[in-house]
């Protein structure tokens, strides 16, 4: 969408579910969009400024080292939405990772993708002040202050990009397969196994931290008020040292705090687990896992079987 169409959306900012021009272009089949700055509403401001100071005690006490770093890499401005152009500034030499303004879900092969070319997908609306707490779908909090100091790590990026990389593997073994109905199933088995072990990582994971003690460095805890504390303080979660085998085959749901969580050793134990899971699709483990949560959408198949894997 050209710049100059955002003088039709004057003072309408960007909140989640309720922003026109998102809807637009949307509705236009547009996925990659320019982020426009402008339309950004003084709430929109006053959102990002809230979530991002209240989270300021949390993430010295919970996130790890390599978050923290991270957060003063990027130079975050406190008190407004970032632009995605200062963010990269930062990010990109340092581990050629940028973000991608989206105008909202990604159909999984296709934000898989992305990550293997060192771009992610990132949603530029900001959430209400009235829902701070809480939002099913992502914002512009959740994947800047969550995932993207994450990135500023070599070794975390790098796990990123493997995971990009066992996601074409995963195309590349589905459209091999000739019978339509197998074809799906397989698909629908693998995604699951992927998308699961996504969420218990790069999400929810936890980490042990150089004294021992548990950190955060998932990005749906990390952006969280009140869940980063819950997932290292509760006595009800049940917190496990992470198995590959189970995490493939564990549902999950995102509606409610998470009552289980993995704990990895560090991002070298991260990254031999991708390598580990990739190998694993193409001896054809992850050919039937559980049934269960996530489910996967018609847009999420029909990207693996349209994906250029040459
Ligand atoms: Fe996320």
């Amino acid at each position: 969408m050209a710049q100059t169409e955002t003088q039709f959306y004057p003072g309408m900012g960007l909140t989640t579910t309720k922003a026109p021009f998102i809807e637009v272009a949307r509705n236009k089949g547009e996925l990659y969009i320019q982020q426009p700055y402008e339309l950004y509403s003084e709430e929109n401001h006053e959102a990002w400024r809230r979530l991002y100071a209240r989270m300021q005690d949390r993430w010295q006490r919970y996130a790890t080292d390599k978050f923290l770093e991270g957060i003063s890499k990027l130079c975050l401005d406190p008190n407004r939405v970032p632009r995605l152009d200062d963010v990269n500034q930062f990010l990109a030499p340092l581990t050629g990772f940028k973000a991608k303004a989206v105008t909202g879900y990604v159909p999984a092969y296709i934000f898989f993708d992305c990550l293997r070319n060192r771009e992610f997908p990132t949603t530029i609306t900001v959430r209400s002040l009235d829902s701070l707490d809480y939002l099913p779908e992502p914002d512009i909090f959740h994947d800047i202050a969550g995932h993207v100091p994450m990135h500023t790590d070599k070794r975390f990026a790098d796990t990123l990009v493997r995971f990009g990389e066992a996601a074409h593997s995963a195309a590349h073994i589905v459209q091999e397969i000739k019978d339509p109905e197998l074809q799906t199933q397989r698909i629908i088995s693998i995604t699951r196994a992927l998308a699961r072990f996504f969420w218990f990582t790069i999400e929810f994971g936890l980490m042990r931290g150089k004294n021992g003690e548990l950190k955060v460095y998932g990005s749906g805890l990390l952006s969280s008020y009140g869940e980063i504390a819950h997932a290292i303080e509760s006595p009800e979660v049940q917190r496990y040292p992470i198995q590959l085998e189970w995490v493939i085959n564990q549902h999950f749901e995102i509606d409610h705090y998470q009552p289980l969580l993995f704990i990895v050793d560090s991002f070298d134990h991260l990254f031999e687990l991708v390598d580990q899971l990739e190998r694993w699709m193409w001896e054809g483990k992850l050919n039937n896992v559980a049934p269960g949560e996530p489910k996967m959408s018609e847009e999420d198949i029909r990207s693996f079987l349209e994906a250029t894997v040459d």
